[in-house]
Parts: C-alpha cells; structure tokens; sequence
C-alpha cells in the first residue's frame, strides 16, 4: 500500500493498494466518530461493491444507509442533488456523521458537493472505483453537479477526509473505460513527468496500478498544494480539456471524457509544433502513446464544429480562454488565448 498525504485547506491521507476496501470500516473510524455511515453510489458500482463496503463500516460499529442513484452523468444533477439532500434529512443524518462516496467521477463529485453543503458541511470521504476518478477527480476537493447550461456549473472546493483507493476495484471495469481512464494518466505524464510517460509508454495497459495511481496523486497533489482554489497553476490539469469538452459535447457523450481527452492532447501538441513551441518529436511521443492505449489522436469535427462549441461557452469564457501547451514531455505551460486566435491555433491541430 502506498500512503500520500495531500496538504490544503485541510490535510488528509490518500492510500492506494489491493484489498482497502474490506479496511473501510478501521480507517473511517480513525477520522470519524462512530455513527451513522452514508454512502452514496451508482445503480452499476453498488451491486459490485454496496454490501462488501456496508459489512466493513458495520463491523466497526457503524450504523450504514445507502443511496443509489442510476449511473451516469444525467445524475449528476439538481434533481439527484435534492434527492440526497432531503434522504439524508429524513434519516437524521447529523455534522458528527459522515458520507461514503463509493463510485466514480460522478459519484464522488455529486457525493462531495452534497457533503459541503449538507448542515453547511458535514464529513466525506472518496472511495473511487474508476481509474479516472482515483487519479483525478477524488483528490484534491473539486465537487459539483451540472447544470442545463453546462457541465460542473454548480459546486464547491470541498476536501475530502479520506481517499481509499482499492486498486482491486478497477479490475471490473469495462476495458474501454479503464482504457478512457488512462487518457488522465498520460496527461500526468505530458504535464509533469517525462520517466511515468516513459513507463506508460513501454508497459502499456499491464503498468503497475499502485505504483501509477500514487504518482499521479502525488502530482495532483504538488498542483493542489500550490493552488487549491484553481486561479492559476491548478489549470494546467485542463490539458487537452478544450478541445476536448467541445469533442464529448458535440458527440452528445458518445465519445467518452478520456476519448476526448485525448484528441484534445493530440490536437493541442500539433498545434504547438506548428506555432514551434515545441518540436515534431513531443507530437511524435503523444500519438505513439496514444496508439499504445488505443486511445484517438484525432477527430472528424472540424475546427468551425469545435469553435462553434467553445463559442457556446463565450460568455463564461470572456474574451480569451488559457490554453494548456506542451513545451516538451513533462513540461507545459498555460497560455492565455484570444478566442480570435484560437480558431487558427485548432485549425492548426487538427
Ligand atoms: N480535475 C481537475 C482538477 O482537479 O483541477
């Protein structure tokens, strides 16, 4: 097992390995009194994992309610949010209680939003079952839900207590979605690390999960260390998300966050080579990479398409938007953008 102790607003321990889950109970009770456990999950994580969790917590005298709601991001909104909120009212759930978030993305996301403004904060900890959300989005306090307008438009910095990431869990993930997961992965490696994308690159889909989920959590947790409140440094983690978000939306979701992730990388890197910010090697790197997963490095959405989507977004966006640039592997920059220029920058990437 391997233990990273993230430091921001509050400080808390993230431990990676096989066989966590079955120390549910012991490690929540560590933090949190004895009480009343709340976990929250999906309809597709909760037949797999619902009950081994619910015996841990009881065994260490937890009193245990559980919500399940249908998997998939058209949950993660207002209407599950109340849904929550009021379950949890009606079960009497108190500020000396805690929430279990036991899923993926959308669960933990939903889950850490409901647990900031429950009783304006009581305590959670993330239990993720994706590869996505045990490199990502269970660390470092990111919560929200979406609205009509947009994807995580209402939310809060809210940090969890504990992460427990059981690396047996992803080893019943659907391959096309462990596979999406590693879209995140090897951005950690073009971001910040040249000897994980290395690794990545020579071991493909068999890498050691411990040893790779730690890294990329000591990473995220070096950026969340510096800027917590994601004002500057913290956007390098929108690598790829750009082009990306304009990807996933314009495929009404059929290609998946991790898929888009990837064009967007790919389409960022090319972009680069051909405003020489970096050389045709780093691009080279990217799509070998990319091939090794089977992820895309490329799109048929044209940059009119693409543009027309993150235009949608302009309101929100201002006048310019900060684009993430790969100077070489393992090292980017954020580069603020006209949404005049950026038009040219997709056409060039594409
Ligand atoms: N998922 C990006 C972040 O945590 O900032």
């Amino acid at each position: 097992m391997k233990t990273i102790q993230v430091t921001a607003s509050s400080e808390y321990s993230v431990k990676i390995g096989s066989g966590l889950l079955h120390t549910l109970g012991a490690e929540l009770s560590g933090i949190c009194k004895v009480g009343t456990a709340a976990i929250i999950s999906d309809s597709n994580v909760w037949p797999l994992y619902g009950e081994a969790a619910k015996a841990s917590l009881e065994s260490a005298g937890y009193r245990v309610i559980n919500i399940v709601f249908p998997a998939g991001e058209q949950s993660k909104n207002g209407e599950t949010y109340l849904s929550v909120l009021n379950y949890l009212a009606d079960c009497h759930i108190t500020r000396s209680d805690c929430i279990v978030a036991l899923g993926g993305g959308v669960v933990g996301d939903l889950s850490g939003f409901v647990a900031a403004t429950f009783l304006r904060g009581i305590p959670y900890i993330q239990v993720p079952t994706t590869l996505l959300a045990a490199v990502d989005s269970s660390v470092g306090g990111k919560t929200a839900i979406d609205l009509t307008a947009g994807k995580n438009l209402a939310g809060a910095f809210y940090q969890p207590r504990l992460v427990l990431c059981d690396t047996d869990l992803l080893t019943t993930l659907p391959e096309d979605i462990f596979r999406a997961g590693c879209a995140e992965v090897i951005k950690y490696g073009v971001l910040f690390d040249n000897c994980l994308f290395d690794t990545l690159l020579r071991d493909g889909l068999s890498f050691d999960r411990e040893t790779v989920i730690a890294r990329c959590v000591e990473l995220k947790r070096d950026v969340v260390a510096k800027d917590e409140f994601d004002t500057g440094h913290r956007q390098l983690l929108n690598l790829g998300h750009t082009v990306g978000h304009a990807v996933e939306a314009l495929s009404d979701f059929t290609v998946s966050h991790g898929e888009a992730v990837a064009v967007g990388m790919a389409v960022i890197t090319a972009a680069a080579v051909k405003y020489g910010i970096c050389g045709s090697d780093v691009l080279q790197q990217v799509r070998s990479i990319l091939a090794k997963f089977r992820l895309p490095g490329a799109t048929q959405y044209s940059a009119q398409a693409l543009m027309a989507h993150i235009l949608s977004d302009k309101k929100r966006l201002g006048d310019s938007v900060t684009l993430v640039v790969p100077e070489a592997i393992g090292s980017c920059r954020l580069r603020p953008t006209s949404i005049d220029e950026l038009k040219d920058l997709i056409e060039a990437g594409l």
